[in-house]
């Protein structure tokens, strides 16, 4: 079952930028693309950096820690096909941005 959270509003995010918000125990970055929002762990695949804090370009996100960098769409690993952060689907209703967890 679908389980759809409300997490905050479209005006909350900035274009082109990444913001954390703590949902249901779980540390989420929300990006925000134009019209389109995406939503990644918030706790980089590396180790645990806050991946919600680092710069956006485009649809690739540069952790702050170490660098590492993902692509928001998919959670994919610019550099290695191994690696993958978990993204989640998100619906923009109203212009509130609900998270499925
Ligand atoms: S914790 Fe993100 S690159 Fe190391």
């Amino acid at each position: 079952m679908s389980n759809f959270v409300r997490v905050c509003s479209v005006d909350e995010l900035t274009d082109g930028a990444g913001r954390e918000y703590a949902v249901e125990g779980q540390m989420l970055a929300l990006f925000r693309i134009g019209d389109e929002v995406f939503a990644m762990d918030g706790l980089c695949p590396h180790a645990g950096g806050p991946i919600g804090t680092g710069t956006l370009r485009k649809d690739v996100v540069t952790c702050p820690w170490h660098g590492w960098q993902l692509n928001v769409r998919t959670g994919q690993h610019c550099l290695s096909a191994n690696i993958k952060a978990n993204t989640f689907p998100v619906e923009i209703r109203d212009g509130e941005v609900f998270v499925e967890l």
